[in-house]
């Protein structure tokens, strides 16, 4: 039994609420957004409700009581790839793990990984240069962005560049990995992510855990043990030579695992959807590259300019307000839970989605419009209806990194290149735990006046 009075039920048949969810779940959120203050109940022909949050304070209350409302723990193929890492684990081990790691996103290493995506930026800035020269402007932007954050993530986080072949092989494995977790008519078990992992993914999997395995080895053999530690690897190993922790068995390789999609995927996400929105608001793409060359002048870009950048980075708050890589926390409520009075019962699928409450007119003033502005005078903290990086102690550990990172990676390109994007590009987004496109993102470039 739950606790309180039942949220409301769209009037709809369950096997249609079901439908809409699973076949277009971005326009079923949406639909319960506009309809419903506080929390919807959504019944499902079989199995526990879905209990949608609809009221940003709500949300974060949601996300607060980890112990009420619960991470969903990985099964099928998402537990091939990594069951151990900070993404995935509850209670004690989640604690100390963020402990551990937390470190690892101190001042040092930030400094650290924004001078890396700054190269990174750079040597994409040179690409596109080559490419304009010898007549071939076309580019997958997505796939270009996810080179720029996997190799700057591996570089910060575990100490070592993983390289142009492994960042393309990281793109092709992430668009594998969408196809298997996209959204789809069989989802509609909280487990999330059933069925039978294809003999692909199971491929795939067993290659990121091989990358993993990979990326420890260098660390074990390149480590200097009187350096003191420098990035997230180093702390990790550091907390297993204390012998402190009772891990799990391949704790350390889930980590890596996990940190290396959790540390660029989504950074690629937005800064590729900033880029787009930016090719359809020339206006503010010029204000953009004046900040650029304001701040960075003729110097190579790096960590130093962050801080001045703060227009690009109302500018990468406002594309994830539209267009958040992570579309909606999901949580599992543990035994019979109340939320804002009303009752949730156990085992619901509780989800808190950005999606919906970033487009909802009652907290964002004409919502659908992509406007920078909105971020003057109040930051993201100040707007409960905003939550890219989500809140309470699951909060994203490298929020820091991501909006710093995109700040430099974005004022680098726009400096120099004008990117367009033909315009519906992102009409037709993949939901996976991530918001994707499907098919890349197409892009022509351009040397800027
Ligand atoms: C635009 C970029 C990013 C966005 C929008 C984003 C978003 C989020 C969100 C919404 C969560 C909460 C998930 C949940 O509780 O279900 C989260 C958690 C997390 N993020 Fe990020 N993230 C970004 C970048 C990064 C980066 C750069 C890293 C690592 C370098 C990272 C590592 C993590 C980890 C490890 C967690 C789990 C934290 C915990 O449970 O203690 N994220 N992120």
């Amino acid at each position: 039994m739950s606790q309180g009075r039942r949220p409301p039920n769209p009037p709809e048949a369950n096997v249609i609420n079901a439908l809409r969810f699973t076949r277009t779940p971005l326009r079923f959120l949406e639909g319960i957004q506009s309809r419903y203050d506080d929390i919807a109940e959504v019944s499902l022909p079989v199995g526990p409700s879905i209990v949608v949050v609809t009221n940003p304070e709500l949300c974060h209350e949601m996300m607060d009581r980890i112990d009420d409302f619960a991470r969903i723990p990985a099964s099928g193929a998402a537990a091939l790839i990594s069951e151990n890492g900070l993404v995935q684990t509850e209670g004690s081990t989640w604690q100390n793990q963020r402990e551990d790691i937390s470190p690892g996103f101190g001042a040092g290493p930030l400094e650290t990984y924004v001078d890396a995506v700054a190269d990174r930026a750079t040597a994409l800035r040179d690409g596109w240069d080559a490419a304009v020269d010898a007549g071939e402007p076309d580019r997958d932007l997505h796939r270009d962005m996810t080179g720029v954050t996997v190799r700057a993530a591996s570089k910060a986080l575990f100490g070592a560049d993983i390289g142009a072949e492994r960042a393309a092989e990281m793109h092709r494995i992430a668009r594998q990995a969408a196809t298997e977790f996209e959204v789809s008519p069989t989802t509609i078990t909280p487990e999330w992510f059933p069925g039978r992992p294809s003999a692909e993914t199971r491929g795939m999997a067993a290659r990121l855990r091989e990358m993993g395995e990979e990326i420890i080895e260098t660390k074990r053999e390149t480590r200097d043990p009187d350096t003191p530690p420098q990035d997230m690897l180093d702390f990790l190993l550091l907390a297993e030579a204390s012998g402190d922790r009772d891990y799990p068995e391949n704790h350390l390789r889930d980590q890596v695992v996990s940190f290396l999609i959790a540390g660029h995927e989504t950074t690629a996400l937005g800064t590729t959807y900033t880029q787009a929105l930016l090719s359809w608001h020339p206006e503010v793409r010029e204000r953009v590259r004046a900040e650029a060359r304001e701040v960075i002048g003729d110097d190579e870009p790096g960590y130093e300019h962050a801080a001045d950048l703060t227009y690009t980075g109302q500018v990468f708050t406002e594309a994830l307000r539209l267009y958040p890589p992570a579309w909606a926390v999901l949580r599992s409520a543990q035994g019979a839970q109340s939320l804002g009075g009303y009752g949730i019962d156990d085992g619901s699928l509780v989800i808190a989605p950005q999606w919906s409450v970033h487009r909802d007119g009652r907290y964002f003033e004409n919502p659908a419009a992509f406007d920078p502005s909105r971020w003057d005078d109040r930051g993201p903290s100040e707007r409960p209806a905003y939550f890219a990086f989500a809140s309470g102690p699951h909060a994203c550990i490298g929020r820091g990194f991501a909006e710093s990172g995109a700040r430099v990676a974005l004022a680098t390109l726009v400096r120099e290149f004008d990117v367009e994007v033909p315009r519906g590009q992102l009409s037709n987004l993949m939901v996976t735990p991530t918001l994707r496109p499907g098919d890349g993102v197409d892009a022509t470039v351009s040397r800027a006046e």
